[in-house]
């Protein structure tokens, strides 16, 4: 692992920690959105070992996708989906919505991706970057607001992200992580227009 973060990650500017929502966590927070919008298009945004992606599938009539840059958490994600469907019926309408890719956030997910209308980051931030070094998060925002004029709903688990033109900060919930030792952790709503 230490390999691997050494080669896809710049250890100068990514945080090797782990961050995760639990999942019951999500899926309380996505039947309130489904109360409030139309999900359609949902986006976990260093998905791990995408398991929330595929919860997401299953409660939302979206496609829902996954981008993760570690190899190795990708390979794992697509193993534990592929056994998943071969143990359950993999008939299921939901299960044909649910893509798990592996790259970067910011190079590698497709149009139809970038045009969904949810956006969950839980992405850790780092604290300290060389001059000139921009979260990726935020590098991600950059690229949300490029392409498509449509308002979307990010959801950022534990961290406000930067003030910016065009990002509205709706609200925030306390919800369960299973990162921060039995601690709730904010999640905060965003509005993202261009
Ligand atoms: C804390 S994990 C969250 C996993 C998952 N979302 C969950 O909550 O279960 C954050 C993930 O973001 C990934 N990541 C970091 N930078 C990324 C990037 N630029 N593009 C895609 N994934 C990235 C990390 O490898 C890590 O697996």
């Amino acid at each position: 692992m230490h390999e691997e973060y050494c080669s896809h990650f710049r250890p100068e500017a990514a945080s090797a920690a782990w961050e995760e929502l639990e999942p019951r966590a999500l899926a309380r927070l996505l039947a309130e959105e489904l109360r409030q919008e139309a999900v359609e298009g949902f986006v976990d945004v260093g998905s791990g070992l995408g398991k929330l992606v595929v919860l997401a599938a299953a409660i939302t009539p979206a496609t829902c996708w996954g981008i993760e840059l570690s190899p190795v958490r990708a390979a794992e994600a697509r193993r534990a989906w592929a056994q998943l469907q071969s143990e359950a019926d993999a008939a299921l309408p939901w299960t044909r919505r649910v893509r798990l890719l592996q790259g970067s956030c910011l190079k590698d997910l497709p149009a139809e991706a970038l045009e969904a209308s949810h956006f969950l980051f839980t992405m850790r931030r780092v604290g300290k970057l060389p001059r000139g070094t921009r979260q990726v998060s935020e590098r991600f925002l950059d690229l949300l607001q490029q392409c498509a004029a449509k308002e979307r709903v990010l959801l950022s688990v534990g961290k406000r992200l930067e003030p910016r033109d065009g990002l509205e900060h709706v609200d925030a919930c306390f919800l369960r992580a299973e990162w921060s030792d039995e601690e709730d952790v904010l999640i905060h709503r965003y509005i993202l227009s261009r």
